[in-house]
Protein backbone atom coordinates (compact mmCIF):
# COMPACT_ATOMS: atom_id res chain seq x y z
CA UNK A 1 0.00 0.00 0.00
CA UNK A 2 1.17 3.22 -0.67
CA UNK A 3 4.07 2.66 -2.93
CA UNK A 4 2.77 5.02 -5.32
CA UNK A 5 1.44 7.96 -2.80
CA UNK A 6 2.18 11.23 -4.20
CA UNK A 7 2.11 10.09 -7.75
CA UNK A 8 0.25 10.93 -10.98
CA UNK A 9 -0.16 8.53 -13.53
CA UNK A 10 -1.83 8.17 -16.83
CA UNK A 11 -2.62 4.32 -18.38
CA UNK A 12 -3.86 3.80 -21.72
CA UNK A 13 -6.34 0.64 -22.68
CA UNK A 14 -7.47 1.06 -18.85
CA UNK A 15 -11.12 -0.62 -19.63
CA UNK A 16 -9.98 -3.89 -19.64
CA UNK A 17 -7.16 -6.72 -19.67
CA UNK A 18 -3.49 -5.27 -18.28
CA UNK A 19 -4.37 -1.94 -18.45
CA UNK A 20 -7.80 -2.52 -16.12
CA UNK A 21 -5.85 -4.30 -13.47
CA UNK A 22 -2.57 -2.19 -13.38
CA UNK A 23 -4.81 1.13 -13.25
CA UNK A 24 -7.17 -0.19 -10.68
CA UNK A 25 -3.41 -1.37 -9.19
CA UNK A 26 -1.71 2.29 -9.21
CA UNK A 27 -4.97 3.94 -7.61
CA UNK A 28 -4.81 0.82 -4.54
CA UNK A 29 -1.16 2.27 -4.46
CA UNK A 30 -1.93 5.83 -3.38
CA UNK A 31 -1.69 7.12 -6.91
CA UNK A 32 -4.25 9.65 -8.81
CA UNK A 33 -5.05 8.01 -12.09
CA UNK A 34 -6.59 8.77 -15.56
CA UNK A 35 -8.08 5.73 -17.20
CA UNK A 36 -7.72 6.52 -20.80
CA UNK A 37 -9.82 4.76 -22.97
CA UNK A 38 -12.42 4.88 -25.86
CA UNK A 39 -15.72 3.48 -24.01
CA UNK A 40 -16.69 6.71 -21.68
CA UNK A 41 -19.28 4.66 -20.01
CA UNK A 42 -17.11 2.07 -19.19
CA UNK A 43 -14.77 3.65 -17.77
CA UNK A 44 -16.98 6.05 -15.80
CA UNK A 45 -18.48 2.73 -14.05
CA UNK A 46 -14.94 1.65 -13.14
CA UNK A 47 -13.78 4.89 -11.95
CA UNK A 48 -16.75 5.65 -9.76
CA UNK A 49 -16.81 2.46 -8.03
CA UNK A 50 -12.97 3.43 -7.23
CA UNK A 51 -13.81 6.87 -6.14
CA UNK A 52 -16.85 5.73 -3.90
CA UNK A 53 -14.32 3.44 -1.89
CA UNK A 54 -11.67 6.59 -1.20
CA UNK A 55 -9.41 6.38 -4.45
CA UNK A 56 -8.42 8.47 -6.79
CA UNK A 57 -9.51 7.80 -10.80
CA UNK A 58 -10.33 9.75 -13.77
CA UNK A 59 -11.70 8.46 -16.40
CA UNK A 60 -10.62 9.86 -19.58
CA UNK A 61 -12.50 8.97 -23.37
CA UNK A 62 -9.68 8.81 -25.86
CA UNK A 63 -8.63 7.12 -28.70
CA UNK A 64 -5.15 6.61 -28.98
CA UNK A 65 -5.11 6.73 -32.62
CA UNK A 66 -6.38 10.22 -32.77
CA UNK A 67 -3.21 12.94 -31.73
CA UNK A 68 -5.27 15.61 -30.36
CA UNK A 69 -7.11 13.22 -28.43
CA UNK A 70 -3.93 11.95 -26.53
CA UNK A 71 -3.15 15.63 -26.19
CA UNK A 72 -6.32 16.84 -24.33
CA UNK A 73 -6.48 12.83 -22.44
CA UNK A 74 -2.74 14.57 -20.87
CA UNK A 75 -4.02 17.97 -20.65
CA UNK A 76 -6.95 16.41 -18.43
CA UNK A 77 -4.90 14.51 -16.62
CA UNK A 78 -2.63 17.85 -15.79
CA UNK A 79 -5.81 19.29 -14.88
CA UNK A 80 -7.22 17.71 -12.65
CA UNK A 81 -4.37 16.08 -10.70
CA UNK A 82 -1.80 18.93 -11.11
CA UNK A 83 1.10 17.04 -12.81
CA UNK A 84 2.15 13.87 -14.50
CA UNK A 85 4.68 11.45 -13.04
CA UNK A 86 3.50 8.20 -14.52
CA UNK A 87 2.22 7.12 -18.38
CA UNK A 88 1.75 3.61 -19.12
CA UNK A 89 1.65 3.43 -22.46
CA UNK A 90 -0.34 -0.04 -23.19
CA UNK A 91 -3.22 0.31 -25.44
CA UNK A 92 -3.07 -1.80 -28.37
CA UNK A 93 -4.70 -3.63 -30.46
CA UNK A 94 -4.17 -7.92 -31.97
CA UNK A 95 -4.58 -7.99 -35.59
CA UNK A 96 -3.03 -10.84 -37.17
CA UNK A 97 -2.12 -11.00 -40.89
CA UNK A 98 0.63 -12.67 -43.37
CA UNK A 99 3.18 -10.14 -45.25
CA UNK A 100 1.84 -11.13 -48.58
CA UNK A 101 -1.83 -10.69 -47.89
CA UNK A 102 -1.41 -7.07 -46.15
CA UNK A 103 -1.95 -4.00 -47.61
CA UNK A 104 -1.13 -0.77 -46.83
CA UNK A 105 -4.04 0.29 -45.16
CA UNK A 106 -3.63 -2.82 -42.76
CA UNK A 107 -0.08 -1.94 -41.47
CA UNK A 108 -0.92 1.46 -41.37
CA UNK A 109 -4.00 0.85 -38.44
CA UNK A 110 -1.84 -1.27 -36.56
CA UNK A 111 1.07 0.75 -36.22
CA UNK A 112 -0.95 3.67 -35.41
CA UNK A 113 -3.09 2.33 -32.67
CA UNK A 114 -0.03 0.11 -31.14
CA UNK A 115 3.31 2.29 -32.04
CA UNK A 116 2.25 6.24 -33.22
CA UNK A 117 -0.06 5.88 -29.82
CA UNK A 118 3.14 5.61 -27.89
CA UNK A 119 5.22 8.08 -29.78
CA UNK A 120 1.68 10.55 -29.27
CA UNK A 121 1.94 9.65 -25.30
CA UNK A 122 5.26 10.68 -24.79
CA UNK A 123 4.58 13.28 -26.49
CA UNK A 124 2.51 15.14 -24.63
CA UNK A 125 3.28 13.75 -21.45
CA UNK A 126 7.21 14.46 -21.35
CA UNK A 127 7.00 18.32 -21.27
CA UNK A 128 5.07 17.76 -17.87
CA UNK A 129 7.69 15.30 -17.15
CA UNK A 130 10.72 17.14 -17.96
CA UNK A 131 9.29 20.47 -16.02
CA UNK A 132 9.47 18.32 -13.09
CA UNK A 133 13.17 17.21 -13.38
CA UNK A 134 11.26 13.44 -12.89
CA UNK A 135 9.07 11.15 -14.33
CA UNK A 136 8.12 7.46 -15.34
CA UNK A 137 7.25 5.89 -18.89
CA UNK A 138 6.32 2.33 -18.98
CA UNK A 139 5.86 0.94 -22.54
CA UNK A 140 3.69 -2.38 -22.60
CA UNK A 141 5.25 -4.43 -25.08
CA UNK A 142 5.59 -7.85 -26.02
CA UNK A 143 8.01 -11.09 -26.68
CA UNK A 144 6.81 -10.98 -29.90
CA UNK A 145 8.95 -7.97 -30.42
CA UNK A 146 12.26 -10.33 -30.11
CA UNK A 147 10.70 -13.77 -31.46
CA UNK A 148 8.93 -15.59 -34.54
CA UNK A 149 5.54 -16.40 -34.26
CA UNK A 150 3.84 -17.02 -37.56
CA UNK A 151 1.41 -13.87 -38.90
CA UNK A 152 2.25 -11.57 -36.63
CA UNK A 153 4.62 -9.25 -38.29
CA UNK A 154 2.61 -6.31 -38.07
CA UNK A 155 2.36 -6.84 -34.36
CA UNK A 156 5.94 -7.64 -33.71
CA UNK A 157 6.86 -4.88 -35.72
CA UNK A 158 5.26 -2.23 -33.70
CA UNK A 159 6.68 -3.91 -30.63
CA UNK A 160 10.02 -4.19 -31.40
CA UNK A 161 10.42 -0.28 -33.19
CA UNK A 162 8.62 0.47 -29.29
CA UNK A 163 11.42 -1.20 -27.59
CA UNK A 164 14.04 0.63 -29.64
CA UNK A 165 12.15 3.79 -29.01
CA UNK A 166 12.52 3.20 -25.36
CA UNK A 167 15.95 2.59 -25.42
CA UNK A 168 16.65 5.51 -27.21
CA UNK A 169 14.54 7.95 -24.95
CA UNK A 170 16.21 6.65 -22.19
CA UNK A 171 19.14 7.34 -22.85
CA UNK A 172 18.74 10.76 -24.17
CA UNK A 173 16.40 12.21 -20.97
CA UNK A 174 18.13 9.93 -18.30
CA UNK A 175 20.26 12.98 -17.65
CA UNK A 176 17.23 14.95 -17.24
CA UNK A 177 15.26 12.78 -14.69
CA UNK A 178 12.87 10.56 -17.19
CA UNK A 179 12.88 7.06 -17.02
CA UNK A 180 11.42 5.06 -19.87
CA UNK A 181 11.44 1.28 -19.76
CA UNK A 182 9.00 -1.61 -20.72
CA UNK A 183 7.30 -4.75 -19.57
CA UNK A 184 7.40 -7.88 -21.66
CA UNK A 185 4.62 -9.94 -20.78
CA UNK A 186 3.86 -13.40 -22.09
CA UNK A 187 0.84 -14.98 -22.86
CA UNK A 188 -1.86 -13.50 -20.37
CA UNK A 189 -5.41 -14.35 -19.91
CA UNK A 190 -7.18 -10.96 -21.18
CA UNK A 191 -10.18 -9.97 -23.85
CA UNK A 192 -7.27 -9.56 -26.16
CA UNK A 193 -6.51 -13.65 -26.46
CA UNK A 194 -9.70 -14.36 -25.27
CA UNK A 195 -10.87 -13.09 -28.24
CA UNK A 196 -8.75 -15.23 -30.27
CA UNK A 197 -9.71 -18.50 -28.47
CA UNK A 198 -12.83 -17.87 -29.55
CA UNK A 199 -11.35 -17.88 -33.33
CA UNK A 200 -8.84 -20.40 -32.85
CA UNK A 201 -10.28 -22.48 -30.42
CA UNK A 202 -8.92 -23.77 -26.88
CA UNK A 203 -6.25 -25.51 -28.85
CA UNK A 204 -4.45 -21.82 -28.58
CA UNK A 205 -4.38 -21.36 -24.93
CA UNK A 206 -3.44 -25.40 -24.50
CA UNK A 207 -0.43 -24.81 -26.77
CA UNK A 208 0.28 -21.63 -24.80
CA UNK A 209 0.49 -23.56 -21.29
CA UNK A 210 3.40 -25.95 -23.50
CA UNK A 211 5.21 -22.87 -24.32
CA UNK A 212 5.70 -21.07 -20.59
CA UNK A 213 8.34 -22.78 -17.88
CA UNK A 214 5.38 -22.38 -15.68
CA UNK A 215 2.77 -24.54 -17.14
CA UNK A 216 0.49 -21.86 -17.87
CA UNK A 217 -0.85 -18.67 -19.44
CA UNK A 218 -0.60 -14.99 -17.11
CA UNK A 219 -3.55 -13.63 -14.84
CA UNK A 220 -4.46 -10.20 -16.13
CA UNK A 221 -3.38 -8.90 -12.57
CA UNK A 222 -0.22 -10.86 -12.95
CA UNK A 223 2.19 -7.42 -14.27
CA UNK A 224 1.02 -5.48 -11.63
CA UNK A 225 3.62 -5.50 -9.36
CA UNK A 226 6.41 -4.96 -12.15
CA UNK A 227 4.22 -1.56 -13.17
CA UNK A 228 3.81 -0.65 -9.75
CA UNK A 229 7.63 -1.28 -9.65
CA UNK A 230 8.65 0.60 -12.39
CA UNK A 231 6.17 3.25 -11.55
CA UNK A 232 7.80 4.09 -8.09
CA UNK A 233 10.57 5.40 -6.63
CA UNK A 234 11.64 1.48 -5.96
CA UNK A 235 12.99 1.42 -9.72
CA UNK A 236 14.83 4.65 -9.49
CA UNK A 237 18.00 3.57 -11.01
CA UNK A 238 16.07 1.25 -13.73
CA UNK A 239 16.04 2.60 -17.31
CA UNK A 240 16.11 1.42 -20.43
CA UNK A 241 14.94 -2.06 -19.53
CA UNK A 242 12.92 -4.50 -20.40
CA UNK A 243 11.44 -6.28 -17.69
CA UNK A 244 9.83 -9.43 -18.65
CA UNK A 245 7.09 -10.79 -17.34
CA UNK A 246 6.55 -13.53 -18.77
CA UNK A 247 5.91 -17.06 -16.82
CA UNK A 248 9.16 -18.03 -18.61
CA UNK A 249 8.01 -18.06 -22.21
CA UNK A 250 11.35 -16.72 -23.41
CA UNK A 251 13.48 -19.78 -21.95
CA UNK A 252 11.85 -22.57 -23.22
CA UNK A 253 12.05 -23.77 -26.62
CA UNK A 254 9.19 -23.21 -29.18
CA UNK A 255 7.28 -26.30 -29.38
N1 LIG B 1 -2.57 -10.36 -23.48
C1 LIG B 1 -1.35 -10.77 -23.79
O1 LIG B 1 -1.08 -11.98 -23.84
C2 LIG B 1 -0.26 -9.78 -24.06
C3 LIG B 1 1.04 -10.27 -24.22
C4 LIG B 1 2.07 -9.37 -24.48
C5 LIG B 1 1.80 -8.03 -24.59
N2 LIG B 1 0.51 -7.58 -24.45
C6 LIG B 1 0.29 -6.15 -24.57
O2 LIG B 1 -0.32 -5.69 -23.36
C7 LIG B 1 -1.18 -4.59 -23.66
C8 LIG B 1 -2.56 -4.86 -23.12
O3 LIG B 1 -3.06 -6.05 -23.73
P1 LIG B 1 -4.41 -6.74 -23.24
O4 LIG B 1 -4.24 -8.18 -23.47
O5 LIG B 1 -4.79 -6.23 -21.90
O6 LIG B 1 -5.41 -6.16 -24.35
P2 LIG B 1 -7.01 -6.02 -24.29
O7 LIG B 1 -7.46 -6.08 -25.72
O8 LIG B 1 -7.55 -7.00 -23.34
O9 LIG B 1 -7.21 -4.54 -23.75
C9 LIG B 1 -6.72 -3.48 -24.55
C10 LIG B 1 -7.19 -2.15 -24.02
O10 LIG B 1 -6.77 -1.14 -24.95
C11 LIG B 1 -7.91 -0.38 -25.30
N3 LIG B 1 -7.76 0.16 -26.66
C12 LIG B 1 -7.65 -0.52 -27.82
N4 LIG B 1 -7.58 0.35 -28.84
C13 LIG B 1 -7.64 1.58 -28.32
C14 LIG B 1 -7.63 2.89 -28.87
N5 LIG B 1 -7.56 3.10 -30.20
N6 LIG B 1 -7.70 3.94 -28.03
C15 LIG B 1 -7.79 3.76 -26.70
N7 LIG B 1 -7.83 2.55 -26.12
C16 LIG B 1 -7.76 1.48 -26.93
C17 LIG B 1 -9.08 -1.33 -25.15
O11 LIG B 1 -10.30 -0.63 -25.04
C18 LIG B 1 -8.68 -2.04 -23.86
O12 LIG B 1 -8.98 -1.21 -22.75
C19 LIG B 1 -1.12 -4.41 -25.18
O13 LIG B 1 -0.15 -3.44 -25.48
C20 LIG B 1 -0.67 -5.76 -25.66
O14 LIG B 1 -0.05 -5.66 -26.93
C21 LIG B 1 -0.53 -8.43 -24.18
Amino acid sequence: MNRLAGKVALVTGASDGLGLEVARAFVAEGAAVAFVARSADKLRAITDALVAGGGRALPVACDVGVSAQVEAAVAATVAAFGRLDVLVNNAAVAIPGDITDQSDEDWNRLLNINLLSVFRGIKFALPHMLAQGSGSVINMASLQGDRAWDHWTTYAAAKGAMKAMTRQLAGQYGPRGVRFNCISPGAMDTPMNQERRKREGDAFYEANKRLHALGRMGRADEVNGAAIFLASDESSFVTGADLLVDGGLSVLPRG
